[in-house]
């Protein structure tokens, strides 16, 4: 079979080509109520979209995309548990992790009954924590969590740590390693005190090298001040592979799930956000599942064109298929925020930087764009200057708390008035005429500003636990329905894979002399390592 694509895809084409030579200016002159019209709100979040080069007939030709390629269906399937991520045969059901109790579909009680006993274990642990009452093996009670993890066991727990930082009491910190460079678990272990550290391992896999080889560094470090026997006290899993976890030394107990029906990069909804309940309490992880939920609520119910996971999804494709962007900016105007660019370019990159559908045939077409992103102001001083200036257009999502979480109003002032002024920029631009500038040609043609870039604006009243997860399942959604209209399957990740097995036998060659075939460019630079490395050892 070849790829096909969907029915309207032509029309689309065409279309894009009228809207590439619209002015945004020009239609908000037209049309006063754009602004309010091409804008929406749901689970405390409004996207305003109205900067986008689109018109009423894009909506109505991304209702027949929607419709030709039946998305209402493939979302209920996916809510339903349905094998959906068909190169693995496995349902996709991170929204069960974050469904009321009262609202799951009878086919997916034992999941659901295994959802609320992690659920429990969690609030267990986190409670006994906090209390108190979980003592180390010297009895004195945990002031640090020491997070092991990469990828999906780590960007999110790790960005909802950071973005909920105003609700931090003080009274447990978390560090996080990921990567298995040795300065930095070097570094956190050297501050750290056994004694009052629950160190919490999470891997699905249970195998991945980085993870193990910080926890086997960090189990060394345990060991010089707890006894074996009370390591217990100390040492918590996160993982499915409950077998490489007991052989680890982690005591049943101890143990909490993950399963094959959730993906590491939506697991954060799971015990893998342990670390969170732990420091924030486990009130707050609960509103951050709450707020999914409403999110989710109001994905599967709201029709086109009132759908935000959905609108989200259009526009990216809309510039991505038929403008040629490449890439999508994501710039929160809160610094709590910051690491939300790099959750979500793992959950967008990896789900859907894909070129095979889920028929097995190469796409015709280009799937997911390079995410990336940097908190506001920031960004405005260091890369603003090619989303204004450069010869190709980024799309753009602008994130905006409207409250913050102090009382320097001034700061906060000219935060918001930055976030407007950029998405107003890039909307407008600057010609000759306005600039009323004289000066030589090359000096007045840099100042121009093309302008008619477009953004979306996303504003919610406060960043809360809710609102934050609210914001994350929106992307989640977002990242499902694109995978949905290019026939890509957005839960596999098979692409990591031939890195990991190379690193293995680049690895061997190092540790035990082994010869491997090699490229000349990678033999070369391996030998030059070993040579240091022999030196070193001198
Ligand atoms: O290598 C990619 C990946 O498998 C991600 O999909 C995953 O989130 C990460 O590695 C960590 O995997 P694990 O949780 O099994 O250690």
């Amino acid at each position: 079979m070849t790829y096909a694509l969907p029915t309207g895809w032509q029309a689309l084409t065409n279309h894009a080509q009228e809207m590439r030579q619209s002015s945004m200016m020009s239609m908000f002159e037209a049309d006063p109520a754009r602004a309010t019209r091409y804008s929406m709100t749901a689970a405390g979040l409004t996207l305003d979209y109205s900067k986008n080069l689109i018109n009423a007939k894009t909506l109505t030709l991304f209702q027949h995309l929607f419709d030709a390629i039946k998305l209402q269906p493939s979302i209920d399937a996916m809510i339903a548990g349905e094998p959906i991520n068909r190169t693995e045969n496995r349902a996709a059901l991170h929204t069960l992790l974050r469904t009321s109790p009262g609202q799951v579909s009878p086919q997916l009680t034992d999941q659901y009954g295994a959802v609320q006993a992690s659920l429990a274990s969690v609030k267990r642990i986190s409670d006994a924590v906090r209390s108190g009452q979980w003592l180390g093996a010297t009895g004195k009670t945990i002031t640090n969590i020491l997070h092991l993890g990469i990828g999906g066991s780590y960007l999110g727990p790790r960005m909802v740590d950071e973005a909920l930082s105003p609700y931090d009491d003080g009274q447990i910190r978390c560090d996080y390693v990921a990567n298995v460079d040795g300065l930095h678990i070097d570094q956190v272990l050297a501050r750290l005190d056994p004694t009052r550290t629950l160190v919490i391992i999470v891997s699905k896999s249970f195998s991945t090298v980085e993870t193990r080889v910080n926890a086997e560094s960090t189990q060394r470090w345990l060991r010089q001040a707890i006894p074996t026997a009370q390591l217990n006290l100390h040492a918590v899993a996160i993982t499915s592979n409950v077998a490489a976890a007991q052989a680890f030394g982690i005591a049943d107990e101890n143990i909490l799930p993950m399963w094959d029906w959730v993906g590491g990069r939506y697991s954060l909804w799971s015990a893998v956000s342990l670390p969170i309940a732990i420091k924030f309490g486990f009130a707050h992880f609960q509103a951050l599942l709450r707020g999914a939920e409403s999110m989710d609520t109001h994905f599967r119910s709201a029709s086109w064109p009132n759908n935000m996971p959905m609108m989200l999804a259009a526009l990216g494709v809309f510039y991505r298929n038929f403008m040629d962007v490449g890439s999508h900016a994501i710039l929160p105007y809160d610094h709590s925020l910051r690491l939300l660019p790099a959750h979500l370019q793992q959950l967008d990159m990896e789900s859907n930087g894909k070129s095979v559908s889920v028929e097995g045939d190469h796409v015709s077409i280009q799937t997911g764009p390079t995410i990336w992103g940097g908190e506001g102001t920031n960004g405005q001083h260091a890369f603003h200057q090619l989303l204004h200036q450069g010869t190709h257009f980024t799309s753009l999502d602008f994130i905006l708390p409207l409250t913050p979480h102090h009382d320097r109003q001034l700061h906060h002032d000219w935060l918001v008035a930055n976030c407007l002024s950029q998405s107003q920029a890039l909307l407008q631009g600057q010609n000759l005429e306005q600039l009323k500038f004289e000066g030589t040609e090359s000096e007045k043609m840099s100042r121009v500003m093309p302008g008619n870039r477009p953004s979306n604006t996303i504003v919610m009243d406060q960043l809360t636990p809710a609102t934050l997860g609210a914001t994350i399942a929106l992307y989640e959604h977002k990242v499902f329905c694109q995978a949905q209209i290019w026939q890509i399957n957005p839960f596999d990740q098979w692409g990591v894979e031939l890195g990991k097995k190379l690193s293995e036998t680049i690895f061997e060659a190092i540790d035990q002399g082994a010869e491997p075939t090699l490229d000349p460019s990678t033999r070369e630079l391996l030998s030059r390592y070993q040579q240091t490395r022999k030196d070193r050892s001198h």
